[in-house]
């Protein structure tokens, strides 16, 4: 009985497993800069087939931004939207952007190869500075060109706010935030971050969005509008 109870128990743990792992798939993205890409991206190189080096590596990267980081990071300045932009700010925005938002923008800026690595694929190749590895890429070349709309650039002034503390009492038009969400989207040491609407992992919703904005539901998910 106990047996049979167990069983079902882990089958069950599994089916959960499952799911949660189909959920994620990157390499059916364009975040899949890779020659393993199962259709063409606009930009892929034919040089390596691994995925993830393009941002992590298991060994030998540093902790910043973002876990097991492995990508240089971008020498750009920026300017923020903060209060100085927009006099209707009303919450501490960050001098310059941290954590996972300057994670993304080591190549959303367009300033910063993507095969620029700490650790290069395969055994070597490592330098704690970032090197280029070198690697071959289509005519549309190893940087975001800022024909994209992926392209943000330095200026981030028409972009939605991003290493801003929320503060729903600075602003009582928003949700209140618990545990370090506002309903399920991440907050990062309680601020608003690309990661907070966006997961690099998971293109289900269009653009990598955490959940989807349908009926704007991604806004008023911490808007009260
Ligand atoms: C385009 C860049 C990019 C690629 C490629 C990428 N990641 Fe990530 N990954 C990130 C970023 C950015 C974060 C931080 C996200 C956050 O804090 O919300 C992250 C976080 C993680 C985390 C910790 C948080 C979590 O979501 O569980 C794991 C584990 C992880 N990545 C594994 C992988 C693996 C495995 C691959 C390859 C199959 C991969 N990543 C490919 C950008 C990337
Ligand atoms: C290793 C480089 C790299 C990193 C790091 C990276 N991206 Fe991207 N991202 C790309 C490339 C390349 C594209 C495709 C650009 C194009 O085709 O114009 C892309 C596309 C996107 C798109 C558009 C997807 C679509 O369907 O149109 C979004 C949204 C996006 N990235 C968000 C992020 C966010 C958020 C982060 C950080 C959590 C991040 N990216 C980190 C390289 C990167
Ligand atoms: C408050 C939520 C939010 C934050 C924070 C945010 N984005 Fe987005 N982003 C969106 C939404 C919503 C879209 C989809 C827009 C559309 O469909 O045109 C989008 C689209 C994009 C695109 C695709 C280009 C486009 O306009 O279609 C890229 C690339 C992107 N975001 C990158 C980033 C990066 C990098 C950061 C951090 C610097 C960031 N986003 C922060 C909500 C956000
Ligand atoms: C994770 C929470 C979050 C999500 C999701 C979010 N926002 Fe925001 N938004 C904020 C915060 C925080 C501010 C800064 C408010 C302040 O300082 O008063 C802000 C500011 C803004 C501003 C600028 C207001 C000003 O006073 O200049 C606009 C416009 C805006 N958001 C629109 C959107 C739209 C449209 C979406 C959906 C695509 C969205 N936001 C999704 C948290 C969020």
């Amino acid at each position: 009985m106990k047996r049979a109870l167990s069983a079902v128990l882990s089958l069950a743990l599994m089916g959960l497993g499952g799911t949660a792992l189909a959920a994620e798939d990157i390499v059916n993205t364009l975040h899949n800069l890779s020659s393993s890409a199962p259709v063409t991206n606009f930009y892929q190189t034919t040089s390596t087939a691994s995925v993830c080096v393009f941002c992590h590596s298991p060994h030998t990267t540093t902790a910043a931004p973002k876990p097991l980081w492995n990508r240089g990071a971008s020498a750009a300045t920026y300017t923020m939207y903060n209060n100085t932009v927009s006099s209707t700010i009303d919450m501490t925005v960050e001098a310059q952007p941290v954590g996972v938002s300057l994670a993304c923008l080591s190549c959303h800026d367009g300033t910063v190869a993507f095969d620029v690595l700490i650790n290069g694929a395969g055994s070597g190749g490592f330098n704690p500075a970032g090197a280029d590895q070198g690697w071959a890429w289509g005519v549309n070349g190893d940087l975001i060109a800022n024909t994209r709309v992926t392209h943000l650039g330095n200026d981030l002034t028409g972009d939605h706010p991003i290493s801003i503390t929320y503060d729903n009492v600075a602003d009582t038009a928003f949700n209140a935030a618990v545990a370090g969400k506002v309903g399920t989207l991440p907050l990062y040491t309680n601020r608003v971050e690309c990661g907070s609407c966006h997961n690099p992992h998971e293109a289900t919703n269009a653009t990598f969005l955490r959940i989807a904005n349908t009926a704007s539901a991604l806004c008023t998910t911490c808007h009260i509008k």
